[in-house]
């Protein structure tokens, strides 16, 4: 007895289609490019600082004067936005930096936006940067004493958010991307935008965003480590993907424009599900924990670090993401070019 695949040709049907580099573009399913990519950039007051990122090698701080040669490096490569995070002067109980109209994120998109009027300006809008004790919103009165995470107030919260973000639009950014995972903030930040002459702004919303462990190296950089407690009390639970659609339909609802899976590696099939059911732009954040994981097994002789990130990023894509936001973004231009 034949069967088909044995039939008439001495090579199995597959492998057909894989006996080239050349073969192999032409029935690829997958195309990965610059154009995919959203670079995060961590700016700080000062001079002239270019400072490497300890926990996230091949990371900078940026003070605002550098901006203009980033951002063209950035263009050069192909690499069409930014995510800003800021890193204050000082910290405070309400993280009033964070929407201070001369804050650092502030400071830094009217630097960017003047060197590079095409480059796409998105800020992270949250306080944990800003708050002196690193909760990504304000704390409700103590109960007894005891403050938990759990006791982040939402409501004050979504309006210094909304705040945030409309200085982040007056300063020039071309989207807001709130990441502190409060209920209602997106639509508390559409009103304020809308009401303060920004009903153009786009938001993109950090939809699901997890509880992670793959933060730890942007907290570090970000100096963003809670004090107390951890962000288990609003970040989503990891276990969950229902809930992680009921998140996402939600933000839609409140009016986000582009929605976004965080981490990505060890949800992909999150963003799978995401991607089938529903229309609007999906990014996915490919965090610091995955980038540094990469680092340093390439580092050790462990992993190609080149191979790997591509492979990473190419799943990622995979899986249904339309935007990577991703620190290999540079690197990953550079090799596909
Ligand atoms: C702020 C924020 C975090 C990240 C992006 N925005 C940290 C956190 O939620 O603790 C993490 C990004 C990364 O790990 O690369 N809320």
């Amino acid at each position: 007895m034949t069967t088909h695949t044995t039939l008439h040709s001495p090579f199995a049907r597959f492998r057909r289609l894989r006996r080239s580099e050349g073969l192999r573009r032409l029935v690829r399913e997958t195309r990965l490019s610059p154009a995919d990519f959203v670079h995060p950039l961590f700016v700080a007051h000062g001079h002239g600082l270019r400072q490497e990122i300890e926990s996230m090698p091949g990371q900078y701080y940026l003070s605002p004067d550098g901006l203009a040669r980033e951002a063209e490096e950035l263009r050069a490569l192909g690499i069409p936005a930014v995510l800003l995070f800021g890193l204050p002067a000082a910290k405070d109980e309400e993280g009033s930096e964070a929407y201070a109209d001369d804050g650092i994120v502030q400071e830094a998109v009217r630097a960017l936006k003047q060197a590079a009027p095409d480059l796409v300006v998105i800020t992270d809008v949250c306080l944990c940067e800003y708050t002196s004790h690193g909760h990504c919103g304000v704390l409700s009165p103590s109960k007894g004493g005891v403050v938990t995470d759990g006791e982040v107030d939402n409501d004050r919260t979504l309006e210094l958010l909304a705040r945030t973000a409309l200085s982040h639009a007056r300063a020039g950014a071309d989207m807001v991307a709130p990441s502190d995972m409060m209920d209602g903030r997106v639509a508390a930040i559409r009103r304020a935008l809308d009401e303060g002459g920004f009903a153009h702004l786009p938001i993109m919303a950090y939809s699901a965003k997890y509880a992670s462990a793959f933060y730890g190296p942007f907290r570090v950089a970000a100096d963003s480590a809670p004090q107390f407690g951890d962000r288990r009390g609003y970040q989503m639970d990891p276990p969950n993907v229902r809930e992680a659609l009921r998140e996402i339909e939600a933000d839609i609802a409140e009016g986000a424009d582009i929605v976004m899976v965080k981490p990505a590696l060890a949800y992909l099939d999150v963003l799978a599900r995401a991607r089938q059911r529903f229309g609007l732009p999906l990014a996915a954040y490919n965090v610091s924990g995955e980038y540094a994981m990469v680092k340093a097994a390439d580092r050790l002789g462990w992993l190609d670090g080149r191979r790997t990130a591509l492979e990473v990023l190419t799943a990622i894509k995979r899986a249904g993401a339309d935007i990577i936001i991703t620190y290999h973004a540079k690197e990953a231009a550079s090799w596909l070019a």
